[in-house]
């Protein structure tokens, strides 16, 4: 995610502002940039990389002045590089941006219709051009941005100053956060607390479809139609570390809870209800050649290739289509049998993990068509591959991965039903119905999310047992399989993940009143038979710990802890049952003291075999 900042006052703008950049750093970034007005209007410095290297530029190419913007950027449109990066000028406009501007490539055709060229690649720009276009005639700033904004599809924060009102900096904001800072002689803004927290505690946290002219001496805030809001700012008694995590203990607590907004920057612009699509753009230049696959083979590692297991129930489903899994670290080396009627998907969080990279390569030399399910931008696999859905779930800190694992789910999903509608295998009505359930997953996702404390008690009465059986059936084994590597990674237990009906060929010899099982008992098809081997699990004293989305006094009966999630369509069960086996691995991670976020031996981004 991008980090914003701004200041006015009597400091010297560009150090404050490089300063609290660098109390951003976590969030990941690829490139950064300051710009500072003074007597010569507005200059901007950008750079590509660390922070180090804007400090570096600052020196030989000093700014001087008390009123400025900064940002990081995590590149969402457009690869990582100095014209992209931001602060972006319009004219005599300076703007930097959070967040996912929807219909930019309306506007930009608009925009150079006018006239104007746009010189980057990014979303960002067309913002900077459109409030520049309606400050002609003198229109005050702030207005120009109430209008500028109005136009704007998709969620966003940004931060607009001009040369032709030195002393004032406007803020606006729909969905990711930005956060006033109250002090004394000097106000500041920042997408996030820690950065500005060392200059005051004093705070107003922007709400979703409000703006903030902010000068020196005073913030007024007002709603996008002009009205003036009112509200008393907060004091935030965190401390720095804290204030980093979002007021969680730890940065994968904090991922966990990022997930339903993950989701919705991942689905957004991705479904079309009306006509049951998932118009995925990306695909396009693809579109001939996916139209004559008839074979697919997934592939990743760890988590991700959790995430290929299910989107191979997704896919099997939506687009009929025979699939098949394969790890990464055993694809590139078997010689895999493909053909250009192949598609091969490969699914990385980094997409920079070496064996997944082997295997887009081992796909390209057999003629297979490739695509990448990535989260990070322009990464090396993205850049191999034929084609690329990017996830949107934002930089994840926690060397576990959880936001990433249910993104990639539905980046799966969506692009299961654009393949099954592209090979006539899914009519538009079952489509737009599945699509209706994908865009409530966001919201259940949350109401998962309610269930933490109840699994903190549970995962305090089992922290202690040295090994945990995991079981699921169909599109729920992976998921399984997933709570089962979430706790090796996180409490360092032993834990194995099964298929239910699989049980009773070896693993129910571990069944002793010492093992907890956990199991995942959906309402679907299966469920009469997941309550057999329950029964199975009970009858030698199991301790059962079942995830439901329907509760029965049956279930109630066998399990020992009983755990309910919202319901869905079967097929996005995962979803749902993923959040409860993420807290349980976390919160028996806390209970015996590992070190959550950096799990020992474990790196977050595997660039070596
Ligand atoms: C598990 C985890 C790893 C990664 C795996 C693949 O929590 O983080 O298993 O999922 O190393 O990494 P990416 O997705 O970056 O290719």
């Amino acid at each position: 995610m991008c980090g914003i900042v701004g200041y006015v006052g009597y400091r010297e703008a560009s150090d404050v502002l490089v300063g609290a950049l660098r109390r951003l750093e976590y969030r990941g970034y690829d490139s950064a940039g300051v710009a500072v007005l003074n007597g010569r209007g507005i200059e901007v410095r950008r750079c590509v990389g660390k922070l180090v290297n804007l400090e570096k530029l600052l020196i030989t190419e000093p700014l001087r002045g008390a009123i400025g913007i900064g940002h990081t950027r995590w590149a969402t449109h457009g690869r990582p590089s100095e014209e992209n990066a931001h602060p972006h000028r319009a004219g005599n406009v300076v703007l930097i941006h959070n967040g996912i501007i929807e219909n930019y490539l309306e506007l930009k055709a608009e925009l150079t219709a006018k006239g104007r060229t746009l010189s980057s690649e990014t979303d960002t720009e067309v913002i900077a051009h459109l409030v520049d276009e309606e400050m002609k005639g003198g229109v005050s700033l702030v207005h120009a941005t109430r209008n500028a904004v109005r136009r704007l599809l998709g969620s966003f924060s940004i931060v607009v100053m001009s040369d032709t009102e030195p002393g004032r900096l406007v803020a606006a904001k729909t969905a990711t956060p930005i956060v006033l800072g109250l002090g004394e002689r000097e106000n500041l803004i920042a997408s996030d607390i820690p950065a500005i927290l060392e200059y005051t505690r004093d705070m107003l946290f922007l709400e979703d479809g409000e703006m903030a002219e902010v000068t020196r001496d005073a913030i007024v805030l007002t709603d996008f139609e002009g009205n003036v809001r009112q509200r008393a700012p907060k004091r935030v008694t965190w401390d720095p570390v804290t204030a980093q995590k979002g007021g969680y203990k730890h940065f994968l607590q904090k991922e966990i809870h990022e997930q339903p907004q993950a989701l919705i920057d991942t689905l957004r612009g991705r479904i079309r209800l009306e006509t049951g699509d998932a118009p995925l753009a990306e695909l396009d230049p693809i579109d001939d050649r996916l139209g004559k696959i008839d074979r697919i083979t997934l592939s990743a590692c760890g988590t991700a290739w959790h995430a290929t297991l299910v989107g191979k129930f997704f896919l099997n489903q939506l687009a009929r289509l025979p699939a098949e899994v394969d790890y990464a670290s055993e694809f590139r080396y078997r010689a895999p049998v493909l053909g250009e009627r192949d598609l091969v998907i490969v699914v990385s969080q980094s997409g920079e993990t070496a064996d997944t990279l082997g295997a887009v390569e081992e796909a390209k030399r057999a003629g297979a068509l490739t695509l990448a399910i990535c989260n990070v931008l322009d990464s090396s696999i993205a850049r191999r591959c034929d084609a690329v859905i990017y996830t949107h779930a934002g930089p994840e800190i926690s060397v576990a991965s959880t936001k990433a694992f249910t993104t990639q789910l539905a980046a799966l999903f969506l692009f299961a039903v654009r393949l099954g509608r592209r090979l006539d295998r899914l009519d538009a009505s079952q489509a737009s119905v599945l699509l209706a359930h994908l865009r409530n997953i966001p919201q259940l996702t949350e109401q998962a999310l309610s269930l933490e404390s109840r699994v903190a008690q549970i995962a305090r009465r089992h922290a202690n047992a040295q090994d945990f059986l995991y079981l699921g059936r169909g599109v729920n084994y992976p998921v399984a399989l997933e709570g089962a590597l979430k706790l090796k990674e996180l409490s360092y237990i032993h834990a194995e993940g099964y298929p239910a009906g699989e049980m009773k060929h070896g693993p129910i010899a571990l069944i002793t009143d010492q093992l907890p099982v956990v199991v995942m008992a959906p309402k679907d098809d299966v469920y009469s038979k997941t309550i057999s081997n329950l029964k199975e699990v009970e009858s030698r004293g199991g301790r059962i710990i079942a995830i439901t989305d329907e509760p029965s006094d049956e279930l109630e009966r066998i399990a020992t802890d009983l755990l309910v999630v919202p319901k869905t369509h079967s097929l996005l069960s995962p979803f749902t049952l993923t959040i409860p086996l993420q807290f349980l691995a976390y919160q028996v991670a806390v209970e015996r003291g590992s070190d959550v976020d950096q799990p020992r031996n474990l790196a977050k981004s595997v660039t070596v075999e």
